[in-house]
């Protein structure tokens, strides 16, 4: 049995892409995070963490897919709601999957509605460029907050030949520059800098009036997201250069899992204290008892 409600007079201010563009011209760094689920969102946002991306990152750490492409909008929809039963503080930003914003504008806006209105996301989170201005500006026209992803965008993994560093040339840099202000110009709230050299990331940060995000981008972004299966090692892969693991939840959990089933091997689980008992009545009425008293 768990606690799933909250109590009205207990729900803290929640944070708004306002007080994210104050942290930016503040200085101060903004903390985001990805979740999939009730009990991690949950952690993440009693931690203190301003936003959680349910990321079609998911498709890799959470359903074991070589990509993020298969992820489909209904398995993004149905993680998206666990999260936002758990968030009561943080900003809720949902990923548009590979597919859902590429066949359209009418597609995309029609998906986009079913994030906020079905899972109750407060923003989408869209990869590209330049080519997503018109999408950034109808989605903002409809109400929808649009956070960007630049750089190593995971979901061009094809075109890209693999996950690689971008944005490492004159030309590239130019284009991403050119990118983020084109993303900026058509109503973009946030910019998520994925996978780019240190110093490119600086130089949009500073040009561009969002915040910027990064995520394998150097510590000059306004804030910076990890992978949460990353940061807790859950995720079953080398460490990719940027991510840090803050606790080894893979041996925290294999170590849990090996002794339960030692325990329950040796019947050393459950115990007597453990297992409900009949009241004595009862107990008589059933007779000479079998149980073996731990
Ligand atoms: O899907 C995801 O988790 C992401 C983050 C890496 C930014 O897009």
């Amino acid at each position: 049995m768990s606690i799933t409600s909250f109590r009205e007079s207990d729900r803290p201010l929640p944070v708004t892409f306002q007080a994210l563009q104050e942290k930016k011209q503040s200085g101060q760094p903004i903390a985001a995070l990805t979740a999939y689920d009730y009990a991690t969102a949950r952690l993440v946002d009693e931690a203190g963490i301003d936003l959680v991306l349910v990321g079609d990152s998911l498709a890799m750490v959470v359903m074991g897919y070589e990509s993020t492409l298969p992820v489909t909008v209904d398995e993004m929809l149905h993680h998206t709601r666990a999260v936002r039963r758990a968030v009561r503080r943080a900003l809720v930003v949902a990923d548009m999957p590979y597919g859902s914003y590429h066949s359209g504008i009418e597609q995309a806006v029609a998906n986009a509605v079913r994030f906020v209105k079905e899972a109750g996301a407060q923003a989408v989170k869209i990869e590209g460029g330049a080519a997503r201005a018109e999408l950034v500006e109808r989605l903002t026209a409809a109400e929808i907050p649009v956070v960007g992803h630049l750089g190593l965008t995971p979901q061009s993994v094809h075109r890209m030949g693999g996950y690689k560093v971008q944005g490492k040339t004159t030309a590239a840099i130019a284009e991403l520059l050119h990118d983020a202000h084109t993303l900026e110009a058509a109503g973009a709230v946030l910019l998520v800098l994925e996978g780019i050299p240190r110093e490119v990331a600086a130089r949009i940060t500073s040009e561009i009036g969002i915040p910027t995000i990064g995520i394998g981008a150097g510590p000059d972004c306004d804030g910076q997201i990890l992978v949460f299966h990353d940061l807790v090692n859950l995720s079953f892969t080398p460490a990719p250069k940027f991510a840090r693991h803050y606790a080894d939840a893979a041996s925290l959990f294999r170590d849990a899992i090996e002794n339960y089933r030692r325990d329950v091997e040796d019947r050393a689980f459950p115990s007597d204290r453990e297992s409900y008992h009949l009241p004595r009545e009862a107990s008589v009425a059933l007779g000479p008892s079998a149980v073996r008293r731990a």
